[in-house]
């Protein structure tokens, strides 16, 4: 639900801030990364210690951090891709709709871009306050989104409008907000392959690579929650939310990206193909001989998939493939998009054993045509995707 999205919380004083230990929770069920800033006051209701042990980040209190080179207040703007203050206090609210900016989170708020979500909680009185409700106009006219507090039980001791709206609301309105973010690849097909082919030698044993697939699925991951319509055709049985192909051999593969292929917007090659399979499979498990000290296996080329789909593609069609390689890695890469003509090729380093095959990080090299050579660092591989598919979408 929330793959890849940052979701920067800020917790005001008020009683409501022990539900957002649920909130957090509840975000982080769906794989957002979250942070949080707590006023000081906020701090009376729930402990630094506990948010921080929720979040798997630190806590943001203070405005001037000692050894601190960036001003937080800029830094965590530019993290998070929504900001959520929940419980919203009478005074946070009344400070950020005048423009105060006397900590932490209401000088985040003032310098804040993206959108704003306010979860007000307090007394019925207080919320009914002439200044409370002008206020929240004020907020809802400049684009934030209020989360009304809902009727109930309040800790004051009465009842009335006041208490904080459902976390699962809260969570919902956040959703709603990022989906409809960043749907820059909104009716674009773009078919993935991922993970190693294997080439049966029998009914037990068959060539294969270490490929994991981990790239190829981040790609996927971060196409279809920019809104394309992805397919994945792959070696490894992965179920999500678009649709999935699964494959073995490379034949297979070429049928299915074949299948695929007429109306994608995209394809990208990011799995690893077996260049030989076996010329003569056996129906029957071989046996081995006691008079042999070798097999030999003979074996035949496959077709090239990615030189295939190149040659027979459509006008505004974009055919990305990889490059792994072992030494010269720039050099075999400008040869490597000669003589298969695709219109971008991701090179990576397969020697280094921080990145590549089976790690959860990567760092490559995008050449075009041209061969322009532009250099993503080491990052998580889900990191690298963003950053391949907005280089390959025009924001290099
Ligand atoms: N590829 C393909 N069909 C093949 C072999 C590779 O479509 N039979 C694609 C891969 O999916 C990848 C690109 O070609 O996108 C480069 O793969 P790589 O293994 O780096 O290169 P090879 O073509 O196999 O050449 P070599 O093994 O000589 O480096």
């Amino acid at each position: 639900m929330f793959r890849n999205k940052n979701i920067l919380i800020g917790i005001t004083g008020g009683i409501a801030a022990y539900k957002i230990l649920e909130l957090i929770r509840l975000y982080k069920k769906n794989n957002a990364n979250v942070k949080v800033i707590m006023t000081e006051n906020a701090t009376n209701f729930v402990t630094p210690l506990t948010i921080r042990t929720l979040s798997n980040n630190p806590v943001y209190t203070k405005q001037f951090e000692v050894d601190n080179l960036f001003p937080e207040h800029i830094s965590l703007g530019s993290w998070a891709d929504i900001f959520v203050i929940a419980p919203a206090s009478a005074n946070t609210i009344g400070k950020i709709a005048n423009g105060i900016c006397d900590n932490l989170l209401t000088s985040i708020a003032c310098a804040f871009s993206k959108q704003i979500i306010v979860a007000p909680a307090m007394n019925c009185e207080m919320w009914n306050n002439q200044f409370v409700q002008d206020n929240i106009n004020k907020l809802q006219k400049a684009g934030y989104e209020i989360l009304s507090p809902e009727a109930g039980f309040l800790a004051c001791g009465t009842s009335g409008v006041g208490r904080l709206c459902a976390i699962e609301k809260i969570c919902a309105a956040t959703y709603e907000h990022l989906k409809y973010k960043n749907q820059k690849l909104k009716n674009k097909k773009i078919v993935i392959t991922a993970g190693g082919t294997r080439e049966n030698l029998d009914p037990v044993r068959y060539l294969g690579n270490h490929s994991s697939g981990k790239m190829g699925v981040a790609l996927a991951n971060e196409a279809y929650n920019l809104g394309a319509d992805v397919i994945l055709i792959n070696t490894f049985n992965h179920k999500a939310e678009y649709k999935t192909i699964d494959v073995s051999s490379a034949l297979e593969m070429k049928s299915a990206v074949e299948a695929e292929k007429q109306d994608a917007d995209c394809i990208i090659m990011a799995a690893a193909v077996a260049d030989f399979r076996i010329k003569n499979q056996n129906e029957q498990k071989i046996k081995k001989d006691d008079n042999d000290e070798t097999l030999t296996i003979e074996l035949i080329k496959n077709p090239d998939i990615l030189y295939e789909i190149s040659q027979s593609k459509n006008e505004n069609q974009i055919i990305v493939g990889f490059c792994a390689e072992s030494e010269n890695l720039i050099e075999n890469a400008k040869t490597k998009i000669n003589k298969k003509q695709c219109d971008y090729l991701i090179a990576n380093d397969i020697s280094r054993k921080d990145i590549g095959f089976s790690s959860d990080e990567n760092e490559v090299y995008i050449l075009d045509k041209k061969l322009n050579i532009k250099k993503i660092d080491k990052a998580q591989k889900s990191v690298i995707a963003e950053k391949i598919l907005e280089y390959i979408y025009g924001e290099n």
